[in-house]
C-alpha cells in the first residue's frame, strides 16, 4: 500500500538505518573498535549532542552506538532472533541515504570479517499524517527534545506492522484511533493512542520511521519506533507501552503485530559497545 492511497503524506524528510550486529564468540579484537570508530569519522556522534541536528550535520549523517541490555529486551508477536540476540545497534540518520549506506557496507564488511553479522532495519522519516494543530500542541509541542547520552542513557526500539484489516480501513476510521472515543452521553469509553501514551510526552524522546517502499509489504516493518530516556524514566516508558498495548483503552493495538521490543544503552564509542556481559 502506498501512502497516497491511504491519505497519508508522501513526503520524505530523512532516512534512518538500524544496524543490529551480532559478534562471533570469543575475544573481540581492539582493532575492530578502532575501525568502527573510523567509519563514523565524517558523521556526527549523537551521543554528544543536545537538541535536534543542524542542517549541516543532518546532511553529513549522524550515528548513535548502543550496547544491548539483553535482560530488558522482550519478544512480542513477530519472532526476530537477529534482533533479540543482537549484541548491539548502530542507529544512523541523515538527509540522504548515500552516507548511511556507505557506513552500513563498511560495518558489514568489518563484522563479517570478524565472524559476526549485521541485520538492517530501514525507514524513512515523514511529516505526520493524522495530526491537527491541536494534536500537535498536545502530543509534540511539549515533547522531550533529544539529549546527550549521559542524560538519556537508555533507548528502546519498537519495530511493528499493522494488519491488512488496518490498511483496508478508510483514513477517517484509522485517524479516529489516535483520539479518545465517547458514548452518546459524551462519556469517554476509550482513551485512544495519544491519551493512552500521554505520560511519555515530557519524559520520553520519541522518533518514528515508516517503511521506505510502502506499507503492508514483506521484508520491512511498517514502522520502527525509537525512544530515549533517563534511567529514572524507564518505568514511564514501560507504563506507556502497557497503555498502548491495552486494547480496552487503545483499540488501535488490535491491528498491531510487534517485533521484539529491543533495549540498549547509549555509548560514546565502539570500544564500549563491543564489551559483552
Ligand atoms: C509517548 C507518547 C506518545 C504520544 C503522545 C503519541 C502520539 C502519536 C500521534 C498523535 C500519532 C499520529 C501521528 C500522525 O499524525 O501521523 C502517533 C503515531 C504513531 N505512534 Fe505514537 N505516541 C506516543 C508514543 C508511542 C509509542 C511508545 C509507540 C510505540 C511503540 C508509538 C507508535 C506510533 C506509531 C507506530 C505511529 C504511526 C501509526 C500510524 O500511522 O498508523 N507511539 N503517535
Amino acid at each position: 500500500m502506498q501512502p497516497q492511497h491511504l491519505n497519508m503524506t508522501t513526503t520524505v524528510t530523512g532516512h534512518q538505518l538500524f544496524l543490529f550486529f551480532s559478534l562471533a564468540d570469543g575475544e573481540v579484537d581492539g582493532k575492530l573498535a578502532d575501525a568502527i570508530d573510523l567509519l563514523g569519522q565524517h558523521m556526527e556522534n549523537m551521543h554528544d549532542v543536545d537538541g535536534g541536528p543542524s542542517d549541516e550535520a543532518f546532511e553529513r549523517g549522524r550515528f548513535q552506538l548502543l550496547r544491548a541490555e539483553a535482560g530488558l529486551t522482550s519478544e512480542q508477536q513477530i519472532v526476530h532472533p537477529a534482533l533479540t540476540e543482537a549484541h548491539g545497534l548502530i542507529r544512523l540518520e541523515g538527509a540522504s541515504l548515500g552516507p548511511l549506506k556507505e557506513y552500513e557496507t563498511g560495518l558489514r564488511t568489518l563484522m563479517e570479517a570478524a565472524g559476526g553479522s549485521v541485520e538492517t532495519l530501514a525507514g524513512v522519516m515523514r511529516p505526520r499524517s493524522y495530526t491537527s494543530h491541536a494534536m500537535t500542541e498536545f502530543a509534540y509541542a511539549h515533547a522531550l527534545p533529544p539529549g546527550k547520552g549521559e542524560k538519556y542513557p537508555l533507548a528502546a526500539v519498537t519495530p511493528m506492522n499493522k494488519t491488512d484489516a488496518w490498511w483496508q480501513m478508510d483514513f477517517l476510521h484509522r485517524e479516529s484511533f489516535f483520539l479518545p472515543r465517547y458514548d452518546e452521553n459524551e462519556n469517554m469509553v476509550v482513551k485512544g493512542h495519544a491519551l493512552a501514551s500521554a505520560a511519555g510526552v515530557p519524559n520520553i524522546n520519541r522518533r518514528l520511521v515508516h517503511a521506505p517502499e510502502g506499507y503492508g509489504l514483506e521484508g520491512n516493518y511498517d514502522f520502527v519506533g525509537y525512544f530515549e530516556f533517563a534511567e529514572a524514566d524507564a518505568p514511564v516508558f514501560r507504563e506507556v507501552m502497557a497503555g498502548l498495548r491495552d486494547t480496552s483503552q487503545n483499540p488501535e493495538w488490535k491491528y498491531v503485530l510487534e517485533g521484539p521490543e529491543w533495549w540498549g544503552r547509549r555509548v560514546s564509542g565502539a570500544a564500549a559497545f563491543l564489551e559483552r556481559a
